[in-house]
């Protein structure tokens, strides 16, 4: 029987009305609108992508954006100016830096001065702490949004194995901390998973990933899941996103994919709008920490 396909799209757009709707309520409750300000250094045409469409769906949803772009030649210490001020501007409730950014940037040192109150990727190792202790400030926008994504399509993580390939600060490691806690936003059922974190050095990997109810690939190399790694009925959360001469491609071979699985979500229209709408979901957190 061909997987069930699981509507990133549809659930971001359904996520997006609830997000409006309690975004409304703040305004209209506290007069100020929670805004979000994006860093954008250099051309990087699939980072302009990016944040455009985090412009569009701030505006879908009643929130202000501003977008800084830099020059690429920029210097670490411009970026950290540029960081400062915002911190300081009452006006801007949530920063986000697209990474990744130029080699001669010191990325680490960029993203650890911004306002861990205003961190709304959560990549602060001050938010990356409350989250490994399971209170966490801000939920990193692709694991919440894949989080929020099985909840609603009826997939619990309690008492499963699941299986994350690839250990990015982003995705992976994020990802396998907040599904081991013992409790989450959503509730207990949407925790409480016995996690294995699987990366490019692991010895095996098929073994493992054949018996994990939850397959999450986040390891950006094209088509690397293939129908052999899957255990027959089982949920494959696609996180890739690779331009290829063949289009955008995700780490799952999709076609293999189909028949094997019980669940898998689609690249594009996947895990990818779910990013974005968490987003949202922060920077409106954002706002009523600063009220
Ligand atoms: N580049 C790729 N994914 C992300 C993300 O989630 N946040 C930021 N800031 N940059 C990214």
């Amino acid at each position: 029987m061909a997987a069930e396909i699981l509507d990133g799209k549809g659930i971001s757009k359904q996520i997006q009305a609830e997000t409006k709707t309690k975004v409304a309520e703040f305004v209209s409750s506290h007069q100020t609108t929670p805004c979000l300000a994006a860093v954008l250094v250099g051309e990087d045409p699939a980072s302009q992508v990016y944040v455009r469409n985090k412009e569009r769906a701030c505006k879908r949803v009643g929130i202000n954006s501003q977008l800084h772009r830099i020059d690429a030649s920029c210097s670490t210490t411009e970026l950290l100016e540029l960081v400062n001020q915002l911190n300081q501007d009452p006006s801007v409730n949530g920063i986000l830096v697209q990474l990744p950014l130029p080699d001669q940037i010191d990325s680490r040192r960029v993203l650890d001065a911004i306002d861990p109150a205003k961190d709304v990727d959560a990549f602060h190792p001050h938010n990356v702490g409350l989250i490994s202790q399971g209170r966490p400030r801000f939920l990193p926008c692709t694991p919440h949004g894949i989080v929020q994504m099985l909840k609603r399509c009826g997939v619990t993580t309690t008492g499963k194995h699941v299986c994350v390939i690839g250990r990015s600060d982003i995705v992976g490691k994020p990802m396998a901390m907040m599904l081991a806690q013992k409790d989450s936003e959503l509730g207990p059922e949407m925790a409480n998973a016995t996690v294995t974190l699987c990366h490019s050095r692991t010895a095996n990997l098929t073994e493992i990933t054949k018996q994990a109810d939850i397959l999450i690939a986040a390891i950006g190399r094209p088509k690397f899941v293939t129908a052999d790694m899957i255990k027959p009925g089982a949920t494959v959360v696609d996180v890739g996103i690779n331009r290829t001469d063949d289009g955008l491609v995700g780490d799952v071979d999709y076609e293999a994919g189909m028949h094997v699985a019980g669940h898998l979500t689609p690249v594009p229209g996947g895990v990818g709008p779910l990013t974005v709408t968490m987003l949202l979901e922060n920077t409106l957190m954002a706002a009523k920490l600063q009220v």
